[in-house]
């Protein structure tokens, strides 16, 4: 990415108004100030900002399944793979630990500590710099494009009649908009980033059918996507391409607490934002693309079996407990709860506080849409079937028989045992463990996994938990 120096000429305007005696003011009133005629830099001026990818601008709005053969069949390969696993070694132990506050170290220059990573002078390079980062940046871009068409084809598919009826205004659409636009400023840098070989945008399958269910899908959507790129960014060779796409994922963190206040949800029931390997977020991502471009480049990623929350609670249910079995609008796992019952069921247009659903900075439900100790019924998928772009991946597990379901949220990974009660299904409890004191793991949109043992990673060492993952799914506990 070049980073010219711009220096913006500022077009002097010719008079500078004196400012006007305020007397009283009426709407749509124009009170003149001090200021120049200026514009943004565009085209061949000095300073114009760089051009949008093409497809960001002109995009596919197309919808619906995949009904072709695929051209090519399964995830990118190397030539050579060196393990199954990759065996757990011990650190070089860390030696800093500083027992008194005081520079251990001489200063780099005045007012500069020693150490760090890119502060001794070296240039940036903001390009992928390994295979890791190339299909890191690759699939964050297959996110940013469906965020992309997602947030249009909503505000396309329902009128603003619609969106009242939702509690939601001219003004939500038009900030449902300005996301939208975001996306593509986001597809842009990623995509430069890696260069012309970079993931054009797709076609997609989208399983809504209301406004409700619209902004359901997009916290969930919005959730596997931040927490994607957090799952990666710390890990990526180029330090100078996470700064840039930490400084994109700040937005999208807010976009996700947007769409839960947009659906009547509390904006961040977390202290810490989790963190997954791509794997899990090609998994969730990859069954709404439908088809992709010819040659368009193909992911390493794995594709897991999907797990079914059988009783996934209904956030448009005043009192979840009443949530039915299969209440989602399909079998995906990022699925939103069917938002078609009763009225007299429903949170939406409920007035009273505690059980009111409606869009709001903030809500408090009296009774929580799950709980610690909940039994959570599920079951999952065989491997072997043909998902994402063009049906063209197949999914896959290497674990033996399932035993745990792991519960992945904020900073912890939590295990509790599987009852295995059919050749796919089984269920298990809601557990109630806390990251720190006083804090709940398990709140939001959390990630579930069933695994054959119960591996121990934390968040920087998650994806070693990949060969033991059986299936993969979503559960949506407040
Ligand atoms: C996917 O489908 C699109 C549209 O039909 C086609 O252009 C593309 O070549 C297909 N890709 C694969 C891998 O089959
Ligand atoms: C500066 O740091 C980079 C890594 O950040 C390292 O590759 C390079 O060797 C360092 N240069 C000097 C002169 O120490
Ligand atoms: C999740 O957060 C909501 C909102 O703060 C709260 O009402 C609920 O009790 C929390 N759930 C758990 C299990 O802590
Ligand atoms: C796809 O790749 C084939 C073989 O390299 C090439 O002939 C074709 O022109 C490519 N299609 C596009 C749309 O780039
Ligand atoms: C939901 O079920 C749990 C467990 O039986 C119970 O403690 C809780 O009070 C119920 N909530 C409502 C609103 O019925
Ligand atoms: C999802 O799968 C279950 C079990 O096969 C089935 O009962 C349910 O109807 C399916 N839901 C939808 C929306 O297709
Ligand atoms: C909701 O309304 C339906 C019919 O309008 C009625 O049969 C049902 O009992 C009501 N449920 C509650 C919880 O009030
Ligand atoms: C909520 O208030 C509105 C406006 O006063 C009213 O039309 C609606 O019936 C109320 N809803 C409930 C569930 O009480
Ligand atoms: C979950 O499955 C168990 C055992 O099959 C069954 O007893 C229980 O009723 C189910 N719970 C729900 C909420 O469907
Ligand atoms: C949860 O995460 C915190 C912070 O990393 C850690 O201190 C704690 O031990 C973890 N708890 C469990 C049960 O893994
Ligand atoms: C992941 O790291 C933790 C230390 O944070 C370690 O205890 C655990 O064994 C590691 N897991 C694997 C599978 O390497």
């Amino acid at each position: 990415m070049k980073s010219p120096v711009t220096i913006l000429m500022l077009a002097l305007a010719s008079g500078i108004i004196a400012a006007p005696a305020v007397g009283p003011l009426s709407l749509g009133a124009v009170v003149d100030i001090p200021a120049v005629n200026t514009h943004p830099p565009r085209g061949t001026e000095p300073g114009a900002a760089p051009t949008l990818v093409n497809s960001a601008t002109t995009g596919l709005t197309t919808h619906g399944p995949y009904s072709g053969t695929p051209t090519t069949t399964g995830a990118e390969q190397a030539t050579a793979t060196l393990e199954a696993t990759i065996a757990a070694q011990p650190n070089p132990m860390a030696t800093y630990y500083n027992t008194n506050g005081k520079l251990t170290q001489p200063q780099p220059m005045p007012y500069m500590p020693a150490g760090g990573v890119g502060t001794n002078g070296t240039l940036p390079v903001y390009m992928v710099q390994s295979d890791y980062d190339y299909e890191s940046v690759a699939l964050g871009v297959h996110q940013e494009y469906i965020e992309l068409d997602l947030f249009h084809y909503g505000l396309e598919l329902f009128s603003e009649q619609d969106f009242l009826e939702a509690g939601l205004t001219a003004e939500d659409r038009n900030l449902i908009e300005y996301m939208a636009v975001q996306e593509a400023g986001h597809a842009t840098l990623l995509s430069n980033m890696l260069g012309e070989t970079a993931p054009k945008q797709c076609t997609y399958d989208y399983p809504f059918k209301t406004v409700r269910e619209f902004l359901d899908f997009n916290a969930k959507l919005t959730r596997w996507g931040e927490s994607g790129n957090w799952g990666f960014l710390s890990h990526l060779d180029s330090k100078e391409v996470a700064t840039l796409i930490v400084q994109a994922e700040a937005i999208e963190a807010r976009q996700q607490a947007i769409f839960r206040q947009l659906l009547g949800l509390h904006p961040m029931p977390i202290w810490f934002a989790p963190g997954i390997p791509q794997s899990w977020h090609w998994t969730l991502l990859s069954q709404y693309i439908s088809s992709c471009p010819e040659n368009n480049t193909r992911v390493v990623w794995q594709n897991f079996p999907n797990l079914h929350v059988v009783n996934q609670p209904n956030v448009n249910r005043f009192i979840a407990n009443t949530t039915n079995n299969w209440e989602t609008v399909g079998n995906r796992t990022g699925d939103p709860s069917d938002s078609n019952i009763a009225e007299n069921q429903s949170c939406v247009h409920q007035n009273t506080t505690g059980y009111n659903c409606g869009p709001a900075i903030s809500r408090d439900r009296n009774d929580p849409v799950s709980f610690p100790g909940r039994q959570v019924n599920l079951t999952w998928d065989d491997p072997g079937r043909a998902v994402g772009p063009n049906n063209s991946y197949v999914t896959s597990t290497t674990a033996r028989q399932p035993a745990f379901v792991a519960w992945l949220s904020q900073l912890n990974l939590t295990y509790t045992p599987l009852t295995v009660t059919g050749s796919n299904s089984g269920f298990t409890y809601q557990p109630a463990n806390e990251v720190f004191e006083t804090d709940p793991a398990l709140n939001g949109t959390i990630f579930i996994a069933l695994t054959d043992e119960a591996i121990d990673a934390t968040p920087f060492n998650l994806t070693m938990i990949n060969p033991h993952v059986r299936a993969l799914g979503l559960y949506q506990s407040g």
